[in-house]
């Protein structure tokens, strides 16, 4: 346990060889994560909102890091770092350009990043306040999210890939959770998959919407489609009877609220 009240005992911790064995890196990846302008970001939410310490990490991905974070009071949160090197600046822009909300901000390799959390941190308050189940987003600053926590005390919620309960049930209620992303907070996901819905608490929650753009974005009915694929080729091998044409007309139509 690390106590995360002063500066120099983030930088050790981050320096020391159990944070960085924990965390399966190598000293490069490492060395390009935590760069000096991550360590600060990290530093100005730890003091912003009194986190006590960085728990254990969830996840360690190509383009972001997941923390847990104990509060000084409170329940667990997240810290979702992205990566300020690995995100490949042709494909997120893809992402940005055309979502009118994003589409004026003056983007280069160096801010792209911020924008990137900025997004995700927008999408989540827009779908809060449509009350969808997703994480609760307390606060970004450059590079660094903070959200709420899904899981126990020792082990966060699985990704609906792991889970085994009743699949159909399952389904039906994503398909809502799907509908007011769409239909009420008028966005994407873009990303959809098995990988990016946790099972909390018996429901799914979608996450990871850095990349979700406004329906009004060029290519949002292509995204739409991957999206539909990929639920339903999750949900069809697991043996409930659902068809992408299904899919899409429910989220296309109007009588479901
Ligand atoms: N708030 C959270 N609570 C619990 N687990 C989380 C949370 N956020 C992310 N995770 C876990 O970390 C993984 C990666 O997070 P995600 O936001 O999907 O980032 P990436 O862009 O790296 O895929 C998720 O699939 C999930 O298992
Ligand atoms: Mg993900």
């Amino acid at each position: 346990m690390y106590s995360m009240r002063d500066k120099s005992a983030l930088q050790e911790l981050i320096e020391s060889d159990e944070f960085a064995n924990r965390l399966n890196i190598d000293r490069k990846t490492y060395g390009l994560v935590f760069d000096k302008r991550t360590l600060n970001a990290i530093y100005e939410i730890i003091k912003k909102f009194d986190i006590d310490y960085i728990d254990f990490p969830i996840s360690s991905g190509k383009e972001s890091l997941i923390f847990k974070v104990k509060m000084v009071k409170g329940p667990d949160r997240v810290l979702k770092i992205y990566k300020m090197s690995t995100l490949k600046f042709s494909n997120t822009m893809t992402y940005i350009k055309g979502d009118y909300r994003f589409d004026k901000e003056k983007i280069n390799r160096t801010n792209l990043v911020f924008v990137w959390a900025q997004k995700e941190y927008t999408n989540l308050v827009e779908l809060k306040k449509v009350k969808a189940n997703v994480l609760l987003p307390f606060w970004f600053y450059k590079n660094v999210l903070l959200m709420s926590y899904l899981g126990t005390k020792s082990s966060p919620a699985r990704q609906i890939k792991d889970v085994s309960t009743d699949m159909a049930l399952l389904y039906k209620n994503l398909k809502k959770q799907m509908y007011i992303m769409y239909n009420k907070a008028g966005i994407v996901h873009a990303d959809l998959s098995e990988y990016n819905i946790l099972y909390y608490r018996k429901k799914p929650y979608i996450i990871d919407v850095g990349q979700s753009v406004s329906i009004k974005h060029p290519m949002a009915e292509v995204f739409l489609q991957r999206d539909i694929k990929n639920v339903v080729t999750f949900f069809s091998h697991k043996g409930v009877q659902c068809n992408e044409q299904e899919l899409y007309n429910y989220l296309k139509g109007d009588k479901n609220d």
